[in-house]
């Protein structure tokens, strides 16, 4: 068996969708490096501290605790701040704004009023985003996110592996593969879920993502070179 060995109008389908298969995984490279790699490393993270950052979030720190020790930080004494620091702790809940209301009032209204051309900062409303823990990606996001992929990769798979099977290559390898790819996409989509708990299992989306990579890299050179390489020739007979 090899995709060689089938029909021209086999061969040609086989390396159409082979061909576009191909240009898409590599402008997957290209798009996951500009929208995932590269805005971290601008940031200085590595690459697993970046997908922690994605869906675990960072939660030593929030803007406004960020803002009042650096850029605002003349505007309040050590106990403002601590009081600043107590309500972020508490969850930055409605019932304990009181505590802060008066320094926001006496410190920040008077730049950050009404009207003003700087963020307004007068309100419960207007403080609370900024003093919310970044905890990553919002659940429901990830749901969309899983979803999508869970439906859409093993499509991909799907049509790849359908030629991949086809191939001359030895079917232990070509079983081992054709499976591979499948087992890392609900491997990566598990440990999405898993990081948003958990920030450790990081590591295992960039493993799972890294096998789903390798595993179409094969099956796709492994299918493109059977499609071009000559059959070896029969033994003569006699
Ligand atoms: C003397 C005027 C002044 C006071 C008082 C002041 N701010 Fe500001 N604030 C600014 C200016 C100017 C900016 C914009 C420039 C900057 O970011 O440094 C700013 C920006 C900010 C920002 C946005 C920064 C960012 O990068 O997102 C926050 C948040 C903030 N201030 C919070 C506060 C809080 C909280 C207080 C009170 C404890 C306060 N400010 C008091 C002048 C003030």
């Amino acid at each position: 068996m090899s995709l060689r060995s089938q029909p021209l109008s086999f061969r040609i389908y086989s390396g159409a969708v082979l061909g576009v298969l191909g240009l898409g995984f590599l402008l997957a490279f290209v798009y996951l490096y500009a929208s995932e790699i590269r805005p971290h490393q601008i940031q200085g993270h590595g690459l697993i501290q970046g997908v922690a950052r994605t869906y675990y979030g960072d939660r030593t720190t929030t803007r406004l605790e960020n803002v009042l020790k650096g850029s605002m930080a003349d505007t309040v004494n050590p106990d403002e701040l601590k009081a600043f620091k107590v309500w972020i702790k508490n969850g930055a809940q409605k019932e304990g704004f009181d505590k802060v209301a008066p320094i926001v009032t006496n410190n920040c209204a008077s730049c950050h009023g009404e009207g003003g051309t700087l963020p307004k900062l007068v309100a419960y409303d207007d403080i609370a985003p900024l003093a919310r823990y970044d905890t990553g990606v919002a659940l429901k996001s990830l749901a969309r996110m899983s979803h999508v992929h869970l439906l859409g990769i093993p499509m991909l798979f799907f049509m790849l592996g359908y030629f991949f099977v086809k191939t001359r290559w030895r079917e232990g390898l070509k079983a081992a593969l054709v499976a591979l790819p499948f087992l890392a996409v609900v491997w990566d989509i598990a440990h999405w879920w898993i990081t948003k708990r958990y920030e450790s299992a990081a590591l295992g989306i960039i493993l799972g993502g890294a096998m789903m990579g390798l595993g179409f890299a094969f099956q796709w050179f492994l299918s493109v070179a059977d499609l071009l390489m000559a059959l070896p020739k029969p033994p003569p007979e006699g």
